[in-house]
């Protein structure tokens, strides 16, 4: 879910629905906001649907604006997206508003300790119980903060809260455990949001909120303390991106954009980061012994994240000969791995907010391992979480599905990959300076496959009826296969399946008959491990029982043109960084497929991006 809050002029509904749109990511089956007037009335208007749904509404029914407000955006947990079921609930009698991001997990028992109280519910969410609670303490204690206080020491799990007292204008009220809550810095006016890009429009300063911490904001004043009340230190951060970075830009939705920007993301990742022709990676100074006594690397992550580091294994292990594995970040975490301090966990996030992610990296560290994050977002918490992090700078990623993010997080492993093997003299200077020639040389040849992507656009219309599509790769071109196959079922509903071309032969060529497509990303035939002839038999196999293929391939690919119905042409480049290229076309592919189905490619159903519960 996304929350928003804000105190200062009397602007509070625009501030509010400003953020929401840049948060509607997060989350879009129901919004809401609850705002207190210059009267000193509290007014709230909720709405299941999408944004627009509430905008529409308050542009029909304006609410009466003011200076104190919170606003919220769901991804639908305990209950449907009704319009009870958005948020704000409230409390107090309708005095007190609260929103509410998370699980709580004991609401059960919180819910009929409330009833036996005589409380009613309208809604069937585990957050009204807060709503309830909040607005129970502050008629014993007459004030938002000691009433957060006294009710965030009850809840268990996950929660971000906000909430506003009619009788308390001009303060906000947040807390937050295992859950995102940044502060933006105003000048006469301070704001709350899920992330910066709440308030990113209006300020670049910001408090990230720490673990079990509470939050006021006045106009003219933030107080931070722990849940008993002990004031806390804060330090402000720069926020690196500016607003126009989470704008359209002119481009007909973000995924579209972010497709484009495929190249930057590597290229801004790469940044300061070589020096000399050798990578030099100064973030990880402290770790630098660490990582001359690791025994292993475990990767977690989930979705496309974690694809990406399955490409990661492959170049990490080779270069620094360390053992790595990669594991979903809810089922490493569910398994009680064997962890020591030799064992280094790297978590993949885009958000950095991923709460099945920030679990397994929680458990990695309590369990001895050190921990680093490869994080697209500052001030997220599973880099605060962290032993050390390698930010990605894809800048800010708003569709819901992850494009450039993928790209810079292969960057951001690989340049992990050459620091670690230049720590542990695994590879020698020369080969070091080649693999970061062309990981330099990437975004160049992104920029190439970009300029042809029309050929693979026409496909997916012609496609548009299509119910099931395969994926083929090998080596690191199986993740990429992987993720095809995902950014088909995210954006266009439908069937889709990434194999291991090997394991083909062990089951999955079952399902080829006649018109089956699939996608088959091909190594270079310069690849001295000989894949490239394997997987030219298999296409050769799946053509030979009417599959129709279509190849991603190295230009000037002769072997592959005679078994395939399409090639898709990639750039030349060392095995390694050809799963950078050959997604390319398959983000497209899925975009301009789901875009003929006439589906939203940014906002695709059931979906969001920070999965912040787990
Ligand atoms: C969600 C998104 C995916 C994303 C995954 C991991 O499921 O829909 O696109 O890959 O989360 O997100 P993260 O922010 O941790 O990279």
């Amino acid at each position: 879910c996304g929350i928003v809050g804000y105190v200062g002029s009397d602007r509070s509904i625009e501030v509010l629905m400003g953020g929401l749109r840049r948060l509607e990511y997060r989350g879009y089956d129901s919004a809401g906001v609850a705002v207190i007037d210059g009267d000193g009335d509290l007014g709230s208007r909720k709405r299941s649907g999408k944004l627009k749904v509430l905008a529409d509404d308050l542009k029909r029914h304006p609410l009466d604006n003011g200076g104190t407000g919170i606003g919220h955006t769901r991804w639908a947990t305990h209950g449907g997206p009704t319009d009870e079921n958005a948020h704000p609930h409230l409390g107090d009698d309708g005095k007190l508003a609260l929103i509410h991001n998370g699980i709580i997990e004991n609401f059960a028992a919180l819910k009929q300790e409330l009833l036996d109280a005589g409380e009613t519910f309208t809604s069937e969410t585990d957050s009204e119980v807060a709503a309830l609670l909040v607005g129970r303490a502050y008629r014993e204690t007459g004030d938002l903060t000691a009433a957060m206080q006294q009710v965030v020491n009850r809840l268990d799990g996950a929660f971000t809260l906000l909430a506003i007292h009619r009788d308390q204008p001009g303060v906000v009220v947040g807390a937050r455990r295992n859950s995102p809550l940044i502060v933006g810095l105003g000048e006469g006016e301070n704001f709350l949001g899920s992330d910066v890009a709440a308030f990113i429009e209006h300020t670049r300063r910001a408090v990230a909120i720490g673990q079990d911490q509470l939050v006021t904001i006045r106009p003219d004043e933030v107080t931070i303390t722990d849940f008993h009340g002990n004031v806390a230190e804060f330090e402000p951060f720069e926020v690196a991106w500016d607003a126009s970075a989470s704008e359209k830009g002119g481009w007909p939705n973000f995924m579209s954009k972010e497709i484009s920007e495929e190249p930057e993301a590597v290229a801004n990742t790469l940044l300061g980061r070589v020096t000399d022709g050798l990578v030099q990676l100064d973030e990880l100074a402290e770790l630098d012994q660490t990582l001359r006594d690791i025994d292993r690397v475990t990767i977690v992550a989930c979705g496309t994240a974690a694809y990406a580091g399955m490409v990661g294994k492959y170049a990490v292990e080779q270069w620094a000969r360390v053992p790595v594995e990669v594991e979903l970040a809810h089922e490493f975490r569910y398994r009680e791995p064997v962890l020591s301090e030799r064992t280094l966990v790297v978590s993949i996030s885009q958000s950095g907010e991923t709460m099945d992610t920030l679990m397994a990296v929680k458990y990695a560290a309590e369990h001895g391992a050190k921990t680093l994050s490869i994080c697209n977002t500052q001030g997220a918490t599973i880099p605060r979480e962290s032993d050390a992090v390698l930010y990605t700078h894809a800048g800010p990623e708003v569709a819901v599905a992850s494009t450039k993010a993928f790209v810079a997080q292969i960057t951001a492993l690989y340049l992990f990959g050459l620091h670690l093997a230049r720590l542990r003299a695994s590879l020698d200077e020369r080969a070091h300076r080649d693999l970061v020639t062309e990981l330099t040389d990437v975004p160049a040849k992104i920029d190439l496959v970009l300029d042809t992507s029309e050929r693979i656009s026409e496909l997916a219309h012609w496609m548009a009826d299509t119910r099931s599509v395969l994926f083929l790769g090998r080596h690191v071109g199986y993740p990429v296969a992987l993720e095809g196959a995902l950014k088909l079922k995210e954006l266009a509903y439908i069937h889709a399946e990434g194999f291991a071309a090997g394991e083909l032969k062990h089951g999955p060529i079952a399902l080829i008959e006649p018109g089956q497509i699939v996608f088959v990303v091909v190594p270079s035939p310069r690849d001295e491990r000989s894949l490239h002839a394997k997987v030219v038999s298999n296409i050769q196999e799946i053509r030979a029982r009417g599959a129709r293929v279509i190849a991603i391939a190295e230009q000037g690919d002769a072997a592959v043109l005679p078994f395939a119905d399409e090639v898709i042409q990639i750039p030349l480049a060392g095995p390694f960084f050809e799963p950078m290229l050959a997604v390319v076309p398959l983000h497209i592919f899925a975009r301009d497929l789901a875009t003929a189905k006439g589906l939203d490619v940014d906002q695709p159903r059931n979906l969001a991006k920070s999965v912040t519960v787990e």
